[in-house]
């Protein structure tokens, strides 16, 4: 398979130059939140959401003066929802490091979030163009009904797959939607082919999301770069444990986890279920048919390098190990 650097070759630079404009944000006079911002632009992510608007954009019009900025806002807006994120699930390890709210609390990180959507925002609007901040908007609400969906629904055995397709496509999706149209809008690319680039962005990032998921129980924090297992532990019910939960519907560690939080060898026992079962299989090959369904019309846009790096995309978003 190709490297995930490989595929996004023909944007590898131009997303350097995107890399620069985040790097300025965390120029200010504020010596704490300095530290902060430094701790937070310094390790970089694998960079897919900012390297899909660029690559969108490269299939028309490609204008840099807006792409870069829009790219930098993509990239913030990811940023800023993980350390939300990471404050929400009390979690300890994200990219390989300690997260800000283990370094600094979780009120300094929910601060930290806020200024960074803030500046997301900021490089949205210096774009000009009101369609894309419009977008950006209503994405960032989106993204929060997933996650608080998410939150209300932690050890609620009622749900269904169309629940967590649903929740996944808010919190997770919606933003590869603002990757992709972002970068169609800002190109003027023809209707037609900016409801295709959105639809390839959702299906995408379906994809992205049940693989994530799917790491989650089989991956490892050192792989991962973040702990694995952290899902159930959250009470968050996610693909593979649905499909667990559906073998098993009367004897079933998860439903003992969740009724029980302190009973960790049933969480322990959910995980060497699903890792030593078809269901991670079956998940995977639900995350090939999103993929398959993203690819489906991109013959129809223009047939450049661009284009093919959005195809590979597909492939590396199925076989990605962190
Ligand atoms: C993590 O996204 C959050 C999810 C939507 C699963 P990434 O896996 O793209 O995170 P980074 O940016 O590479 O760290
Ligand atoms: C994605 O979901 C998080 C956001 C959309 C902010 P996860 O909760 O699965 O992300 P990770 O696994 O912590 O990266
Ligand atoms: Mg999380
Ligand atoms: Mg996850």
């Amino acid at each position: 398979m190709l490297s995930l650097s490989k595929i996004i070759d023909p944007v590898n630079g131009d997303l350097a130059k995107a890399e620069n404009s985040l790097k300025s944000v965390g120029e200010v006079q504020d010596n704490h939140l300095s530290e902060l911002l430094s701790y937070a632009l310094d390790i970089v992510g694998k960079r897919i959401r900012p390297a899909l608007t660029l690559l969108t954009g490269k299939l028309y019009a490609y204008d840099l003066d807006c792409l870069l900025p829009m790219a930098a806002a993509v990239e913030l807006l990811h940023t800023a929802s993980l350390v939300h994120d990471d404050a929400i699930d009390k979690s300890t390890v994200r990219r390989g490091r300690p997260t800000i709210n283990k370094l600094w609390g979780e009120d300094k990180a929910v601060l930290l979030g806020d200024y960074l959507f803030a500046k997301a925002g900021e490089f949205c609007a210096s774009t000009g163009n009101l369609r894309g901040i419009k977008l950006f908007s209503q994405t960032l609400a989106t993204m929060s009904i997933g996650e608080l969906n998410q939150a209300f629904n932690a050890f609620n055995l009622e749900q269904t797959r169309e629940h967590y397709f649903d929740r996944i496509s808010k919190k997770t999706a919606s933003l590869f939607v603002l990757a992709t149209e972002s970068g169609a809008i800002l190109s003027q690319s023809p209707e037609r082919s900016v409801a295709i680039l959105r639809e390839y962005g959702y299906n995408l990032g379906v994809a992205f999301q049940v693989v994530d998921d799917i790491l989650d129980f089989i991956g490892t924090e050192e792989e991962l770069g973040k702990p694995a297992g952290s899902d159930l532990a959250q009470g968050t019910l996610t693909l593979p444990a649905m499909l667990l939960l559906r073998y098993y519907p009367e004897d079933n560690p998860i439903k003992r986890f969740f009724q029980d939080r302190g009973d960790l060898e049933a969480k322990r026992r959910a995980v060497e279920s699903i890792r030593n079962s078809p269901i991670v299989e079956e998940c995977y090959d639900i995350a090939a048919s999103y993929c398959a369904r993203a690819r489906q019309n991109l013959n129809l846009l223009p047939d450049n390098a661009s284009r093919q790096a959005l195809m590979d995309l597909t492939d590396y978003i199925v076989m990605r190990k962190k």
